[in-house]
């Protein structure tokens, strides 16, 4: 049993009130840590002010060691980090592992940043009436964040919020998900050990109660979020005068073109739907191949199916685990129910397994009709589905035709349709001859319409977290 605090401004705090952790694929509890509310993101705002301030006396160089030091510890804690996710998430002990080095670069990415935000000489008396005038603006930091995080990937992608944060000089208030609250903890007590100041520094495990008090409190300068849209649309409402950057779904399309390379596409979406069970929100949810390669395709893409193992998430041969809880697959269950009372086809899966409740089978849909959830939702789970296009145009109409746009794959070696979906895809990355689950961790990630609001990877998300100052001087040459 994981027994973890929460964390007001450095100090570790135990309460009565839990919140248990429990192990997807077992149903098991296997963690807990104290319930948070609304007092304690009170708590930490007021401790995030000092917090602020400390941070703002450190140079950028000591914000890069300090960082530099939180890869290195996490570095040598790799494997206990990686378990602990597992027990968490249900994800493989694979992907865990693959999380964990993600982490370490994201948080080296951040620790590089924090020694080159960036500052502008402006010509000034490039303006008629700058005549004289000498100016050059600079970053500082624009306060404290607040950050709340999805359980699919709870250690890199708070690592996403928490690290540009202290880069950029700004102390943070995280609220994990309540259903991944560990290592989140267990990274904030890495960034204590390395040095932050520790008033910068606060985790308040909890509900929608602490989410609103963070995002609402006037003293928040800037809310990151990563979850569903239906949580952002609120927090947008209620934010106020804050920045906002929000990473939201997807249902993301990859493109197969008559003149792929099809074998790889096939390998690559399956890669790409089922990684973390389907919960990752750039999983390959819509694959749209073109009708001359359909029938080949299909089977090569059953056939790589066929390959994925199923089952316990801490085998080392398990390519698929469970999904979070038993009412995710309840509710995938009805979502596939309703595409086929539309007309779609189940080719293979579509059902859980009978011992391992949370496992969902690897599933492909064929011919999902366009006002089914499962083809304009976020399916977040181990489902692809397959439909035929004629040509690039439908094809790219099919991408554009939902609420969501994080990004897309497409297969193809015709430069002029691979520059239509360049051009034209209603999206925030286009992924050529790759799937749109490709992430790097130091690039710009993020999407547009309902799939959010601003980029992350160190670099940009530190552009959100700072605000510009200019500065202009007349002066008698
Ligand atoms: C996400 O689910 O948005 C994160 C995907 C990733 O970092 O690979």
């Amino acid at each position: 049993m994981i027994n973890l605090p929460m964390i007001i401004g450095g100090q570790k705090i135990h309460k009565n009130e839990k919140i248990e952790v429990i192990y997807p694929y077992t149903q098991e509890v296997i963690g807990q840590v104290p319930k948070g509310n609304p007092e304690d993101v009170e708590k930490a705002v007021e401790k995030a002010k000092i917090g602020l301030e400390k941070l703002k006396s450190l140079s950028s160089y000591e914000k890069y060691r300090i960082l530099m030091k939180v890869a290195s510890l996490l570095e040598k804690r790799k494997e206990e980090f990686a378990r602990t996710i597992v027990y968490e998430v249900g994800k493989t002990i694979r992907e865990a592992r693959t999380e964990v080095e993600r982490c370490i670069n994201t948080v080296i990415f951040s620790a590089e940043e924090a020694k080159r935000i960036p500052g502008e000489y402006v010509h000034i008396d490039a303006s008629p009436n700058g005549k004289g005038k000498k100016g050059f603006y600079f970053r500082e930091p624009a306060g404290i964040v607040a950050a709340i995080t999805p359980f699919n990937f709870p250690l890199n992608l708070t690592a996403h919020k928490i690290a540009p944060s202290i880069a950029a000089g700004c102390p943070f208030v995280l609220k994990p998900s309540e259903r991944t609250p560990l290592s989140p903890t267990m990274l904030c007590e890495l960034f204590l050990e390395a040095g932050v100041p520790e008033e910068a520094v606060s985790i308040i495990p909890g509900f929608a109660d602490v989410g609103q008090a963070m995002t609402t409190h006037p003293d928040v300068r800037v809310v990151s979020f990563t979850g569903s849209l239906k949580v952002g649309e609120i927090i947008a409402k209620q934010a106020g005068l804050k920045k906002i950057v929000m990473e939201l779904g997807s249902n993301s399309a990859v493109v197969v073109d008559k003149d792929a390379d099809l074998e790889k596409a096939a390998k690559k979406s399956v890669l790409g739907g089922f990684a973390v069970a389907g919960q990752v929100c750039i999983s390959v949810q819509r694959i749209l191949v073109h009708e001359d390669v359909a029938s080949q395709f299909q089977e090569l893409l059953k056939r790589e199916v066929s390959k994925l193992k199923f089952g316990d998430p801490m085998d080392e041969e398990t390519d698929v685990g469970p999904v979070i809880t038993v009412d995710e697959v309840n509710r995938i269950q009805s979502w596939i129910k309703e595409a086929v009372e539309k007309g779609a086809k189940i080719e293979k899966g579509g059902i859980a397994c009978a011992e391992e409740k949370t496992v969902f089978q690897p599933t492909i849909v064929y011919d999902v009709p366009e006002e089914s959830k499962l083809f304009y939702e976020e399916a977040f789970a181990p489902v692809v589905t397959v439909k035929k296009f004629k040509d690039i145009d439908e094809a790219l109409e099919l991408v554009n035709k939902t609420n969501y746009g994080l990004q897309v794959g497409v297969f193809t070696n015709n430069l002029n349709n691979a520059w239509k979906f360049i051009k034209h895809a209603h999206v925030g990355g286009v992924i050529i001859n790759d799937i749109p689950t490709f992430r790097a961790d130091n690039m710009p990630y993020g999407g547009v319409k309902g799939s959010g609001i601003g980029r992350e990877g160190p670099r940009y998300a530190i552009e959100d977290y700072t605000e510009i100052k200019v500065v202009v001087f007349d002066l008698n040459e």
